[in-house]
């Protein structure tokens, strides 16, 4: 069935991703909001991802022949509304309740990719039911093989068109906000958290709404009644975040759908997986999270791009902020990009409004651009790089 084209409609009182994030910041505990906002160490990483993206430029041309311009962008073999998607953050019901469902269902009715985390706190098949089995479904490599064999059966049960595995997070990152307030791998209930909870009623309500959130794609892994200590141990335990040759090629051979790595931040990896028959790499530094001593990746794509763009699909992402990020990052060679905390500041500023309007505002910014420069079609980026 041919699906119906969504309405493009924004909220005028925050009009960019800048005001979502200010408005976030009032609406939701410090330490959620911290938790999303925050990068690693000394949040280096974090600021040359948004600051040195902004130096690309692109070139318009105003008295060359424009028939109009078009977002629509193949990938995977299904034709996308706009060249963007929403990158997989976990813990997601923690900065705004039930905000996995809300982004998946704004994401499916703006015919957009959306991309559920294992650690995410909705489950692959709720997502899927959403979504009419369009979502993407990103795997942190679990331990025992038994847990993989089975996660990616659900993944497959549930019609996931691509999976995702993570190779940038071989040990958590050292994040010193979330130290300071006794958020851990899995969020500990501190009084001090408690406080913050008491200051932000609508977040409050709805958290009591929705109940507090779980990691429900683990759910059928958990022993029942762990305590919080517990809990950790299991993650612990159940994930080993280290990714190698070895622990790809069974699950290539498994999945029959298309196989993406996100976290490739060097042309040695991206070589790798080209090798490991991967479909896509999506060039990313889980957004300055994990290596603050790192590149920012519009770095490392322009590489990769050039060397390796004809033998795999790559997509970026880390720093985009607004449509004329997306548009800079597409003229510097990526086929197709992912934003991560920009969306969760929509649905944390706005509630079940957030993914719709977040999704709206990038395509209402990126088709601005277009018109702007004189770009027709999306895969014409780089002829307008200076
Ligand atoms: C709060 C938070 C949680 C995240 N959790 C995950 C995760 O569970 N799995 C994953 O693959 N990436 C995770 N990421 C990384 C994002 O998928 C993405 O790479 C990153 O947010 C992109 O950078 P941006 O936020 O600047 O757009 C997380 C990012 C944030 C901000």
């Amino acid at each position: 069935m041919q699906q119906k084209k969504k309405e493009i409609k924004i909220n005028t009182k925050y009009p960019s991703v800048t005001d979502l994030r200010n408005r976030a910041k009032e609406r939701i505990p410090k330490f959620a909001f911290e938790y999303l906002d925050g990068g690693c160490n000394e949040d280096v990483n974090l600021h040359k991802n948004t600051s040195e993206i902004r130096e690309v430029e692109l070139l318009p041309y105003y008295l060359s022949k424009h028939t109009g311009s078009s977002m629509k962008t193949e990938l995977f073999g299904h034709t996308y509304d706009a060249p963007f998607g929403i990158a997989p953050v976990g813990l997601q019901g923690l900065m705004w309740p039930n905000s996995p469902e809300i982004l998946a269902k704004a994401a499916f009715e703006h015919n957009i990719p959306f991309i559920l985390s294992t650690v995410s706190t909705s489950s692959i098949e709720r997502i899927s039911e959403i979504t009419e089995g369009k979502s993407w479904f990103q795997l942190y490599h679990p331990t025992e093989d038994s847990v993989r064999d089975d996660i990616i059966k659900r993944a497959e049960a549930a019609e996931c068109p691509v999976l995702v595995i993570l190779a940038d997070v071989p040990t958590f990152g050292f994040r010193p906000r979330d130290i300071r307030n006794g958020l851990a791998m899995p969020p500990k209930m501190s009084v001090k958290n408690i406080l913050q909870v008491l200051g932000k009623p609508s977040w409050a309500m709805n958290t009591l709404k929705y109940g507090q959130p779980n990691f429900e794609t683990l759910r059928p892994y958990m022993p029942k009644g762990l305590d919080l200590a517990q809990l950790g141990k299991f993650m612990d335990q159940t994930f080993t975040g280290r990714l190698n040759e070895e622990k790809i090629k069974p699950i290539r051979d498994m999945w029959k759908g298309k196989l993406v790595i996100k976290g490739v931040a060097n042309e040695a990896d991206a070589e790798r997986c080209i090798k490991l028959g991967l479909d896509g790499i999506i060039v990313s530094n889980h957004g300055g999270r994990q290596l603050d001593a790192g590149e920012s990746t519009i770095k490392p794509l322009v590489r990769i791009a050039e060397k390796y763009g004809n033998q795999i699909k790559v997509m970026m992402d880390s720093g985009l902020r607004g449509g004329p990020d997306i548009a800079r990052t597409l003229a510097s060679g990526a086929e197709f990009t992912f934003l991560g905390r920009s969306f969760m500041y929509g649905v944390a500023a706005l509630g079940k409004e957030g993914g719709d309007h977040t999704i709206s505002l990038l395509k209402t910014e990126l088709q601005q651009v277009m018109e702007q420069v004189c770009c027709e079609e999306v895969k014409d980026f780089p002829n307008h790089l200076l």
